[in-house]
């Protein structure tokens, strides 16, 4: 989705220009750079950036930008997709410390062994985990493509899939494959609580349940719709429903009522009464950090060459599939 509302914006910190906005489009400019952001991110993030999307369109950005300098939005394996992708192009991420806890649950060198186990099997991996991990893998996917990309591959074939356990279970309910599953998963997506979300369906009878497939099958169950957070965009514009209870990150919910600004959007709680629905990765990220990224042109993704080109591979191989 493209986006560019460069609406004022005065802020208090006297080591920030008095006008941010303009001073984003000036940098932008000066360093012909693009701004790529997550739905995941915070609303003032999103409405500065040039594309807004999900992992895949985000990637199919990063593949074809023409921009020298990509600023990217999102969290550390978006950054250094794109920096795959783009070697010769400076990749800013606002904040070096933006992980993802489900790239995290899958440590190297305890996959090599996993998949050392299971020898035949091929790698299909999401692209929530390490640009160790995708040197590892055969295929890249993602939430808007797993299914299509398991579904191309012979059925008498074997195949590991990771990290994420409960997205691996919905594409293999899907798609009817018995695929050998990581056991990663996302903190955000696995501590919706099923019991709130029931709740609040009685509440609000009129209200449709739509989910992320990162989510835990006890609140799939519920859910009217799955899909990325593209997809969960698009179906909300389109059902004829008029309110949403949206299990995934609250941030995507800034462009729903933008979309859809008769509709109703409910964030699914999380199972405390913490602001745990909220990445805490993604919103490490602030649009002073994106400023002062681009200011001083850090902090950059950089990964060693022999990583780049076997991550490369898999990467190519799912934008060739999707
Ligand atoms: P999408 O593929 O929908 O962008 O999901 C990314 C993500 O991190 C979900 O937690
Ligand atoms: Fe990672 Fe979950 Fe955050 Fe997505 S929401 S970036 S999977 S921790």
């Amino acid at each position: 989705m493209f986006t560019n509302a460069l609406l004022p914006r005065r802020n208090q910190n006297a080591a920030l220009p008095q006008d941010l906005f303009e001073a984003l489009a000036s940098l932008k400019k000066e360093l012909n750079a693009v701004i790529l952001a997550h739905y995941y991110q915070e609303p003032d993030i999103q409405d500065i950036a040039d594309y807004i999307g999900d992992s895949l369109e985000l990637s199919r950005q990063a593949a074809s930008t023409s921009a020298d300098v990509i600023v990217f939005a999102g969290v550390h394996f978006m950054a250094e997709t794109a920096k795959i992708l783009n070697p010769d192009k400076l990749v800013l991420l606002p904040d070096l410390q933006a992980g993802c806890s489900l790239a995290d649950s899958c440590p190297p060198d305890a996959f090599a062994a996993f998949k050392a186990a299971h020898p035949g099997h091929i790698v299909v991996s999401y692209i929530n985990c390490s640009a160790a991990i995708k040197a590892m893998s055969d295929i890249i996917c993602t939430s808007s493509n797993a299914v299509k990309i398991v579904s191309q591959i012979p059925a008498n074939q074997p195949i590991i899939f990771a990290p994420d356990k409960n997205l691996g279970r919905y594409v293999m309910e899907q798609t009817g494959r018995d695929l050998i599953l990581w056991q990663g998963s996302c903190m955000v997506h696995e501590n919706f609580s099923e019991k709130k979300i029931v709740q609040l369906k009685i509440e609000n009878p009129d209200a449709e349940v739509i989910a992320h497939p990162e989510c835990e099958p006890s609140v799939l169950r519920h859910a009217c719709y799955i899909g990325s957070t593209s997809a969960l965009l698009k179906y909300v514009q389109f059902s004829n429903a008029k309110a949403f209870i949206v299990a995934t990150e609250p941030g995507i919910i800034h462009q729903m009522q933008k979309l859809a600004p008769h509709k109703r959007f409910i964030p699914a709680p999380p199972t405390n009464s913490c602001a745990c629905n909220e990445c805490p990765h993604m919103r490490l990220n602030t649009l002073e950090k994106v400023y002062l990224a681009m200011k001083n042109r850090t902090p950059e993704i950089t990964l060693p060459e022999e990583i780049r080109l076997a991550a490369l591979k898999p990467i190519q191989r799912m934008l060739e599939m999707s």
